[in-house]
């Protein structure tokens, strides 16, 4: 197995199929920036599956296990149910995730079930459909969403919900969200607000602490930790005393995870990057494209990029974040 200067290996592989999403949140795509004019890719510019396979192949040689689908939104993405099927049953890809805002889920659920998707992770930031709509930036109220969660779990997923949490904005929905998905006994994972990209107007007094968040659930509820949680997991897992299940903590601005970050992203037009804070990928379209193109190459050239890694940009961020253009979350993937 590869591993990059600081000994990590690479087991984790999200790969963004669009850069387009049908939702604008403020954290992510504030639709100020994303608007009209905003210059999307071309769908000439997205990977071919058939080029993705070959990248795929490459990175499970590499010690790629699980492979996280992402966007933008990834149900955009015309094909995605046969590009499953092709992970699932050619590529023997142990764990398939996909992330999603939800709104078309429940109509794909099936075709997604019987491709061979494992599981799914829902973004939602609020119930109160006043401040869901405000942070998707299209006044969309969360039910289309919630339908969505259930019937993934309806069909047999694992469904997670990622809820980005931003000071004044949406931490009063800390507790409802908390009780309305342990009472269904689905995780909910609080994200601290991070400063990804380059338009989201991030500022540390906007980031609610994990340490806050976990005081306002124990002000309701009795909590421990999980501490079969690896090294390698994004988030801090908790359970609930009465067994009704888990929440987890996204501690990426407070307490940083990069020592077990072994995960690789590809963007949609096929840049690879080895952190979500880079300024630059790789450009693995141009390789894939270039006459005389062998898919033999990319073994070395993945393994030599890895070996080179020495990204811990959570560790090294300052309060002020950092001016470096960066890459936009819309378009690396979650
Ligand atoms: P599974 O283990 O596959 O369930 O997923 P995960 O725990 O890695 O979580 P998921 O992909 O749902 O990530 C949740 C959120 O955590 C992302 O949308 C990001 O906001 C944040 N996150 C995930 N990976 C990283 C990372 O490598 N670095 C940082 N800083 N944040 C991350
Ligand atoms: N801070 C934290 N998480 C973010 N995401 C997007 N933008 C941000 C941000 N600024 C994550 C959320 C969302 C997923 C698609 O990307 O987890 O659910
Ligand atoms: Fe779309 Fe997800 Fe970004 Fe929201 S967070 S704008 S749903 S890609
Ligand atoms: Fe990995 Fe970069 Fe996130 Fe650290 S900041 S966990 S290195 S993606």
């Amino acid at each position: 197995m590869v591993t990059d200067k600081r000994g990590r290996g690479l087991t984790d592989l999200r790969i963004s199929l669009t850069d387009r999403c049908n939702l604008r949140c403020t954290y992510c795509m504030p639709k100020e920036i994303f608007g009209a004019d905003y210059v999307f890719l071309k769908k000439n510019d997205w990977l071919r599956f058939s080029e993705l396979d070959d990248l795929v192949e490459a990175f499970v040689q590499l010690g790629v296990k699980k492979v996280r689908l992402t966007g933008g939104e990834p149900l955009l993405r015309p094909g995605l149910d046969k590009y499953i099927h092709g992970l699932k049953h050619l590529h023997k890809i142990e764990d398939i995730a996909l992330t999603t805002n939800g709104l078309r889920l429940a109509e794909r659920v099936g075709d997604l079930k019987e491709a061979g998707l494992d599981r799914v992770t829902v973004s939602l930031d609020a119930l109160d459909p006043v401040i869901a709509g405000k942070m998707n930036g299209r006044g969309i109220a969360p039910r289309a969403v919630l339908s969505g969660i259930a019937a993934a779990r309806h069909e047999g997923f694992q469904v997670k919900v990622n809820m980005v949490v931003e000071r004044g904005v949406n931490d009063g929905e800390i507790l409802p969200m908390a009780r309305y998905f342990k009472e269904l006994g689905v995780t909910l994972r609080f994200i601290e607000f991070m400063d990804v990209g380059n338009h989201n107007g991030w500022k540390m007094e906007r980031v609610v602490s994990g340490r806050e968040i976990l005081e306002q659930i124990k002000s309701e509820f009795q909590v421990e930790p999980v501490d079969l949680s690896s090294e390698h997991e994004v988030a801090k897992r908790y359970r609930y005393a009465d067994g009704s299940g888990e929440f987890g903590l996204i501690t990426s601005v407070t307490q940083p995870f990069c020592g077990g970050c072994t995960r690789a992203r590809i963007s949609a037009d096929g840049k690879l990057y080895t952190c979500l804070f880079a300024s630059q990928g790789l450009d693995l379209k141009s390789v894939l494209r270039a006459e005389g193109y062998d898919k033999s190459q990319l073994f070395d050239l993945l393994s030599k990029k890895w070996g080179a890694r020495d990204d811990r940009y959570s560790e090294v961020r300052t309060d002020v974040g950092d001016s470096r253009s960066k890459v936009e979350m819309s378009y690396i993937g979650g």
